[in-house]
């Protein structure tokens, strides 16, 4: 191999890194015999499918089909290359690489590179004007008289962006940095006619890092409160910044939020460095807007628990809702914080101090009583129209509480409220219920996958599990067991699993896991043929090694479906002599159960003499 990365070099970095370790940072793994288990960060899931094999340094997701080794996860998870994956983990183990830019040597790795240097210049360089020079006291006394603390600053890197035009621009040229380069970082904008000018002027400057500490973006809050001036700016997309992907402050609150299993979401950057700044630390911010799936999905690697304190006012209301749908189906448990009207967290800990705020945490509601209270607010309970629109409203919420335990206390609750039985409210719900699934019935209702993936591999015969192991290892498999498909029977999975295959071998393509997936008619088998894909133990085995299993379990389930075949006409034969049967049909039929026996036996025999 020519290239800067030889194979040997791959291998090296391989043998020196841990798998285990590394997924560990992102998830937490449990051993599970030979194996450890997580949520898989790659799709939402309640119960963990992800399985990392510390032997042969491969994860494998059960439910989504995510598969790789150690740089694909790095890749996936890091939203890098290989070269910079590669890189990363070389550093990470000690492994010297001849390229002197340390890796980044595709032109995207080194634009990414460069994009994160420039970001880091830019924010020291507003820190700089902030806490250092005269121009920026006015902003600093702004940010004193708010109670963000000197050391809050510091830590969070917060800067200030001067008025004039061109100040970071003329700066960062003066340090030998092209402006395009500063385009590309989204720190400064062409101009039209030509030129360029910085696209943060007259604004306190909050950095937005990763959770590894690299500045990814910024946001400047302005400080003239002026109609034309939106309040906040951000730094555009760019090959760093994803706004849906970011978590402001994640990377001082990931610590915390592990170790607690706990994440307080919150709105905005004033919101996470005064809870920081007050020592509840595992605060981010989801910037204003609703979560996405993709925060979503940072949280619940982290954490069992998230608790949404969003401003109490209708924007952070309806963000609320959003994103409690979004973090529920992710499997997170989610509690929200009710603030006074028109307060945010960074108000109210400035007016009533930090343990007024930790007792609202604790008085947080679970997802369910916020919704129906919420719901409850907009209806006077005194009136019987109100009352039915509220019990019709409250109806989706009630009937997507999973635990039954805490549907009934639900359901007690509300008749009591309202003044009816429960068995009147119980039959609302019943019929809703079916309305509902016949809704679903006609669409195709992809959220009933998850629930219906973990199907054990034990529900088909140890033979027809090894068949199945063995045809994702040899093509003959395949012909092989259609040559005497006729001499067996398969269970109703296997049935449809081996559909799938032949489907996919009508087609001339190869037979791969995850494409099986596709052909599969019953999707909830995927777990079950995937748990086999990857625990393949037959994987190298020779040839004649290979058929010699596979005839044998053949073998197995021809022994199988005589013995059914048997028991079936046993028990015919009994039923018609409780009647009193007729004698000529009983014999024939102990004839035909004779003949089973003996071919039966036959096949034992010649069962042993070849095993
Ligand atoms: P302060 O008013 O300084 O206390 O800030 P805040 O964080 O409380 O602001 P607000 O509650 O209005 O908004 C919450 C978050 O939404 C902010 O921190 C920003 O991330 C985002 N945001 C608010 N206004 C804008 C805007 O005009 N543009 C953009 N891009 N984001 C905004
Ligand atoms: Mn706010």
């Amino acid at each position: 191999m020519s290239g800067k990365f030889s194979g040997s070099q791959v291998e090296e970095i391989k043998s020196r890194c841990d798998l285990v370790e590394i997924v560990g940072e992102r998830i937490s793994l449990e051993k599970r015999g030979e194996n450890y288990v997580g949520l898989c960060p790659f799709h939402q899931e309640k119960t963990p499918s992800f399985s990392v094999s510390p032997e042969k340094q491969l994860y494998y997701c059960f439910g989504c089909g995510a598969s790789g080794d150690i740089f694909s996860f790095v890749m996936q998870t890091e939203n890098i290359s290989f070269t910079e994956a590669k890189s990363l983990l070389a550093r990470r183990a000690g492994v010297v690489l001849p390229d002197k830019t340390g890796g980044f040597s595709h032109r995207a790795d080194k634009q990414k590179a460069m994009q994160y240097s420039l970001n880091r210049m830019a924010m020291e360089f507003y820190q700089h004007i902030l806490l250092e020079k005269p121009a920026g006291r006015k902003a600093l006394q702004y940010l004193e008289n708010r109670g963000i603390e000197r050391s809050s600053l510091e830590s969070f890197g917060v800067g200030f962006a001067l008025p004039g035009w061109d100040t970071l621009l003329k700066e960062a040229v003066r340090r030998g940095h092209e402006p395009r380069d500063l385009v590309e970082a989204g720190l400064v904008v062409a101009k039209k006619t030509g030129g360029f000018y910085d696209r943060f002027r007259n604004r306190i400057i909050f950095p937005i890092f990763d959770y590894r500490e690299r500045v990814i973006g910024f946001g400047g809050r302005s400080l003239e409160e002026d109609e034309r001036n939106p309040k906040y700016l951000n730094s555009p997309g760019t090959q760093l910044f994803n706004k849906r992907r970011v978590l402001y402050g994640i990377e001082k609150a990931m610590k915390e939020i592990r170790r607690e299993k706990k994440a307080v979401v919150v709105e905005g950057y004033t919101d996470v460095i005064l809870t920081h700044q007050e020592g509840i630390t595992n605060t981010v911010a989801s910037l204003g807007t609703a979560l996405t799936q993709m925060q979503a999905h940072l949280l619940r690697a982290q954490a069992r628990e998230v608790v949404i304190a969003y401003d109490a006012d209708s924007a952070g209301e309806a963000a609320t809702e959003r994103g409690l749908d979004i973090l529920k189906r992710s499997g997170c448990t989610v509690k929200v914080v009710s603030l006074p009207s028109g307060a945010d967290p960074d108000s109210f800990i400035r007016s009533n101090g930090r343990d007024a705020f930790e007792k609202l945490m604790d008085a947080a509601l679970p997802l369910t009583a916020y919704r129906l209270n919420k719901i409850k607010e907009k209806y006077d309970l005194n009136r019987m129209e109100d009352r039915l629109s509220y019990v019709q409203e409250a109806m989706p919420v009630l009937v997507s509480i999973n635990n039954r335990l805490e549907k009934e206390e639900y359901i007690k609750e509300m008749a009591e409220e309202l003044d009816v039985s429960e068995g009147a409210l119980r039959t609302e719900i019943k019929k809703f219920t079916q309305k509902q699934r016949k809704e679903e019935r006609k669409g195709n209702n992809l959220g009933k996958i998850e629930q219906t993936m973990y199907i054990r591999p034990n529900e088909i015969d140890p033979a027809e599990k090894v068949i199945l192991s063995l045809l994702f290892v040899d093509e003959g498999v395949f012909n092989r067991v259609v040559e005497r498909r006729k001499d067996i029977s398969f269970s109703n999975n296997m049935e449809k699993i081996f559909a799938a295959c032949s489907k996919i071998y009508e087609m001339g393509s190869e037979l791969k896991i995850d494409r099986l997936r596709d052909y599969l008619s019953d999707e909830s088998l995927y777990g079950l043929v995937a748990s086999i894909g990857f625990d393949n133990p037959w994987e190298g085995f020779p040839d004649e090694e290979i058929m010699r299993v596979v005839d044998d379990c053949i073998h197995r389930l021809k022994i199988k479906k005589m013995a059914e075949d048997r028991t079936l006409i046993e028990k015919k034969i009994k039923k018609m002599e409780l009647a009193g049967g007729q004698g000529e049909t009983i014999r024939l039929l102990l004839a035909e159960w004779e003949n089973i026996k003996q071919a039966e036996q036959e096949l034992c025999g010649e069962g042993k003499r070849e095993g």
